[in-house]
This record gives structure tokens, sequence and C-alpha cells, in this order.
């Protein structure tokens, strides 16, 4: 008996390390397959994540390009021109709130309605009143809201201003005769 089972004790073992070895490779094969797939899964979410969400960066660029434009229109006392920019302007922090309502961390919508929303109705009343004089200054109380934003969302570093008579556009905004 004894001679029997020592001589098949060699035998099983090497089947069974045989079996065990092609079983663990066998498993780790599935494993890395499937954390492949996942890993590809997640490259593709974050891709489309990317391509849906747009730069808050961009989106702040067009707010400020705006912003300067209306200001000369209304440095100007180009009464159209500086409501037409105005409602871009306006347009342009909605669709903040709408498309970019988080950022870093920061629930920009509510920052924007915080400190944004409550400077553009001033504007908008003493720019329909043609009132320029009370219209200039809103429009500065709404570019230091602005900033106030920025300090609060770890961006004090940009500072806007409103860029009255200083125009780099290749645009005149004088007001007509
Ligand atoms: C939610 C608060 C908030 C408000 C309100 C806000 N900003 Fe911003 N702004 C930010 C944040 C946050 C960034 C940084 C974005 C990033 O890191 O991509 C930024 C970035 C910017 C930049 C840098 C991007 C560039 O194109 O140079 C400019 C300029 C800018 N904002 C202008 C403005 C102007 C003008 C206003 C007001 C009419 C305004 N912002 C109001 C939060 C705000």
């Amino acid at each position: 008996m004894d001679k029997v089972g020592s001589g098949r004790t060699p035998i099983f073992t090497i089947l069974s390390l045989f079996l065990a070895s092609a079983l663990i490779i066998q498993c780790n094969t599935q494993t890395n397959d499937s954390q492949d797939q996942e890993t590809e899964q997640q490259e593709q979410a974050t891709q489309k994540a990317r391509e849906d969400t747009p730069e808050l960066a961009d989106a702040m660029g067009q707010l400020q390009y705006y912003t300067h434009k209306y200001a000369l229109a209304l440095e100007a006392e180009n009464h159209e021109l500086a409501t037409f920019y105005f409602h871009e302007v306006r347009a342009a922090a909605d669709g903040i709130k709408e498309n970019i309502p988080g950022y870093e961390g920061y629930d920009i919508a509510r920052f924007m309605r915080l400190f944004l929303d409550p400077t553009i109705e001033p504007v908008e009343t003493a720019l329909a009143n043609r009132d320029w004089e009370e219209a200039r200054q809103k429009t500065i109380e709404m570019v230091n809201s602005c900033n106030s934003c920025h300090n609060a969302t770890s961006h004090g570093f940009v500072k806007v201003t409103p860029g009255f008579s200083d125009n780099p556009y290749n645009q005149d905004f004088s007001a007509p005769e």
C-alpha cells in the first residue's frame, strides 16, 4: 500500500499543481480582461463628460467679453448697443448657471445667484431709464460682484474691471448722431 501510495502522490501533486496554476492563470486573465473593460468604460465616460461639460473658463471668457463690450457701449452712451450687449451678459450668466452648475466642488449656480444676480437688475433698470451715471455706478458694482465670487471660489487672482475707455476691439462703439 505504502509503495502504491508514495508512487501516486507525485503524479497527483504534479497534476493538481498543474490544474491549480491553470486555474489561476485562467482567473487572472479573466480579471485582467474585466479590469481592462472597466478602465476602458471609465475612460470613455470621463471623455464624454469632458465633451458634454463646457469649460467654466471658456464660459467666463464669454461673460468677460460681453461685459467689456457692454461697458464700452455704455461709456459711449449708445443705448441700443449697450442694451444689446447687456442682454448677452445676462444670457452668458444664465448659460453658466444652467450648463455648468458645479465646478471643482463649488456650487457655481448657487454662487452666481448669490453674488451676480442681485447686481443685474439695477443695471437693467438704470439702462432702461437712460440714467447713464447710475448705470455706470451699478456696472461697477456688478463687476465687483464678479470679483467677490472669484474670491469665494479660490480664483481671487482673476480680477476683472469694467474696462471703460479701454477699447481693444476693431469696433466703433459711438452712439449714432
Ligand atoms: C460662481 C462665481 C463667479 C461669478 C459670479 C463670476 N465668476 Fe468668473 N470665474 C469663476 C471661477 C470659479 C473661475 C475659474 C474657472 C476655471 O477654473 O476654469 C472664473 C474665471 C473667470 C475668468 C478667467 C477665464 C478667462 O477667460 O480669462 C474671467 C475673465 C472671469 N471669470 C470673468 C468674470 C466676469 C466678467 C464675471 C462677472 C460678470 C464673473 N467672472 C463672475 C467664478 C465666478
